[in-house]
């Protein structure tokens, strides 16, 4: 079976980390995104991964390989103009098989494939969807299910939903190539406002899979830091991550057990650092306290300055103490 990832989106909830980053490559716990959810299709036997991407296939082509390191292969996808979710699914129509797991490149799970795979098969839908329950279903697509799990209703980011917890659409599906024929071919479609809700009315299977698994969309910032934190606790295990990237310089400074370092972090004594993620190449002087924060690649934050609930764009530069978010 092939597995096709949707990574054309641009990631805008989570700049400034994306910024010069595509998001399905940004580092968690100094491994990039992309090779936790290669891992987990490697370990079902997906080793064909077609990577959909928008516009530019060849930046990311060059940022993200041929797949060779990670021992699958992948390829390429572009589009001319971003498609949609739907629309990109259908412009690798010519690349799919009969059947294929569909899955949005932000999602870190460590769902059973084999199980998702063995609902849809046994229950002949034509889409199966795993889901998640939430507390807030707000942003997500909240999706209802019948007594055998049949998708009765697909509401994206259904608005005026009160707050109370609901089963949403955890971006990973089973796709039939039948399912293909619904998605009109040369625009932008998404397949969550526009393909789910028009298969639901034309009453073919669209099944649920609810199995109880680790679940998180890393798209926004704190959901970024989040996943980090979860890899280095333990809580989603999974890749071989690691809490201190390579080459560290670190002074006599306090950080906390879940406090991410990248490679060629230097960190000064007196400092502290408390669940925050230090990119690559940052230097943290003397004095400085981050808190709850981001800190992307080559930044420089002079002595004593203080950083807290904040994400700071590559190369930024604070001047001597400097309060951020205080
Ligand atoms: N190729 C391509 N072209 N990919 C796209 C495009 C496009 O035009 N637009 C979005 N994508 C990719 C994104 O890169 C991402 O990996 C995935 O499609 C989903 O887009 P997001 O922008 O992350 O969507 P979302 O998080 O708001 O909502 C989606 O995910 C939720 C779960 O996290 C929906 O599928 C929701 O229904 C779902 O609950
Ligand atoms: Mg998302």
């Amino acid at each position: 079976m092939k597995a096709l990832i949707l990574i054309g989106g641009e990631g805008t909830r989570l700049r400034p980390i994306t910024t010069n980053t595509l998001k399905c490559i940004v580092p968690i716990a100094n491994k990039p995104f992309i090779e936790y959810q290669i891992n987990l299709l490697k370990k079902y036997g997906i080793k064909d991964i077609i990577l959909s991407v928008c516009c530019m296939p060849e930046k990311a082509k060059k940022a993200i390989g041929n797949g060779k390191k990670y021992g699958v292969r992948f390829k390429y996808a572009g589009e001319l103009r971003p498609l949609g979710t739907g629309g990109a699914i259908k412009n690798c129509e010519a690349l799919l098989d009969d059947t294929t797991i569909v899955m949005n490149g932000d999602i870190l799970t460590d769902i059973n494939m084999d199980s998702m795979i063995k609902t849809h098969r046994t229950s002949k839908a034509l889409v199966t969807l795993a889901l998640h329950e939430v507390d807030d279903p707000s942003s997500y697509g909240l999706v209802e299910t019948g007594a055998k799990g049949e998708v009765l209703k697909f509401t994206e980011k259904p608005a005026g939903f009160e707050r109370k917890s609901g089963w949403i659409n955890a971006g990973m599906y089973v796709l039939a190539r039948q399912a293909l024929d619904y998605i009109p071919t040369g625009r932008n479609v998404s397949i969550e406002r526009e393909i789910f809700p028009s298969i639901i009315s034309s009453g073919k299977l669209m099944q649920a899979y609810k199995g109880g698994y680790y679940w998180l969309d890393i798209g926004r910032i704190e959901k970024y830091m989040e996943a980090n934190f979860d890899v280095i606790e333990g809580k989603f295990s999974g890749v071989k991550a690691k809490a201190r990237g390579k080459k560290c310089r670190i002074g006599k400074s306090i950080i906390d057990n879940r406090s991410v370092l990248g490679n060629s972090v230097t960190i000064g004594s007196g400092a502290l650092i408390e669940n925050s993620v230090i990119l690559d190449n940052t230097v943290i002087k003397s004095g400085a306290i981050i808190k709850n924060s981001v800190i992307c690649r080559g930044c420089v934050i002079n002595e004593n300055c203080t950083v807290i609930n904040t994400a700071l764009g590559d190369n930024s530069i604070l001047t001597k103490y400097t309060k951020y978010g205080v």
